[in-house]
């Protein structure tokens, strides 16, 4: 079968896992980066074309099927934009943007111009989420009464001083958007969609280095009527502590812990026991800090298997927008209550 040719735009820490996985799943013919070295860098090692400008590879790169757009959060929306209407499929990096109609316009463009639109949300892929997806859509749980998110993560001041666009309002957007966007997809993807959020947050740790909160605590009321609670933190002293989901419902009581939801922690069942669960992938390391479990392999076998084969995109545009939706609708209430005081 013929192989799918991507391009990248954005060559960091996740463009490199990216062009390995692409390479695994098809071809890199084009790398592109304001930082030119690092597009050189990989267009080096793939045998790609480096560009400098998503403009120039986007006129040039005729043959391309699939853009992997990789820049930072506040970027997504205008690169994936540019891509669809230059008439590529987009596979875009977790948060899709970091505004509700950007959203909107990434899924209208899509469909403007007949091409596919993914986000990136691996730790659906994690073992004991899929597990727990699959008793929730076979209602083996029953109705779900709660929900607890604890998403206890260390980022220290290193990691906000090393990144030019980490810790701002206009490239990063906040905690919930860049280190806990997965989290909250998952809230929408196994307990449904949010109705009314309540929120405070502060930042303790990081003042005059991040724009935004470092710790946050919310309560939800989703539409089916269950409650749910988030504890976030980048403070958890010294290393990442746990990232965990606890669900109370009528047949059952399951926990998916570890630091990055790759364990089950803990089940109480209805006559059932979730058994077997495979081993699954080890967390993206980045040397300094520690990210979410490394599923790109699985997000780009999503990817050639919708484009050849028919498949299901295992995230699309419209789920992307659920999660910003529900963050956007946190840090509104954060904001007025931060008015408030
Ligand atoms: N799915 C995951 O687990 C995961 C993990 C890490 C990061 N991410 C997401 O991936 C994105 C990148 O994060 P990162 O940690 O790799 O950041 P990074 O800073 O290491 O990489 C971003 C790259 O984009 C480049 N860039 C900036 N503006 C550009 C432009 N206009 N055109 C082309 N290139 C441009 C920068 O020079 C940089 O090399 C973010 O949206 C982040 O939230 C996702």
């Amino acid at each position: 079968m013929k192989k799918l040719k991507f391009a990248l735009v954005g060559c960091g820490r996740i463009g490199q896992r990216h062009a390995e996985h692409i390479y695994n799943n098809g071809e890199l013919v084009a790398a592109c980066d304001i930082d030119y070295s690092k597009a050189k860098l990989l267009g080096e090692k793939y045998n790609a074309k480096p560009y400098k400008d998503i403009n120039d590879l986007l006129t040039e790169q005729k043959e391309v099927d699939v853009v992997s757009i990789c820049t930072p959060n506040g970027l997504h929306a205008e690169h994936s934009i540019r891509a669809l209407r230059s008439g590529y499929h987009v596979l875009c990096e977790k948060p899709m943007c970091i505004n509700v109609p950007d959203c909107g316009q990434m899924i209208q463009e899509a469909e403007k111009a007949n091409r596919r639109l993914f986000i990136v949300k691996q730790n659906r892929f994690n073992p004991p989420v899929a597990a727990v997806k699959k008793l929730i859509d076979e209602n083996k749980l029953g109705k779900i009464y709660s929900v607890q998110l604890n998403c206890f993560w260390n980022r220290n001041s290193e990691y906000f001083s090393s990144s030019d666009w980490k810790g701002t309002k206009s490239l990063d957007g906040g905690t919930l958007y860049t280190q806990f966007s997965h989290f909250v997809d998952l809230l929408f993807y196994l307990i449904g969609d949010v109705k009314k959020a309540y929120a405070f947050a502060d930042n303790f740790n990081h003042q005059n280095q991040i724009e935004f909160e470092d710790a946050g605590v919310v309560a939800l009321k989703f539409y089916n009527g269950a409650l749910g609670t988030i504890n976030f933190t980048v403070n958890s002293f010294a290393k990442n502590m746990e990232g965990s989901l606890t669900i109370f419902a009528e047949k059952g009581t399951v926990k998916i812990g570890g630091q990055y939801l790759n364990e089950l922690e803990y089940q109480s069942l209805d006559g059932f026991k979730i058994e077997g669960l495979p081993e699954g992938n080890p967390p993206n390391n980045y040397g300094k800090y520690i990210g979410s479990m490394s599923n790109h392999d699985k997000v780009y076998e999503n990817v050639v298997d919708v484009l050849t084969n028919g498949g299901v995109i295992a995230t699309n545009g419209f789920e992307g927008l659920k999660t910003v939706e529900i963050i956007d609708k946190i840090y509104t209430q954060i904001g007025n209550n931060n008015g408030k005081s």
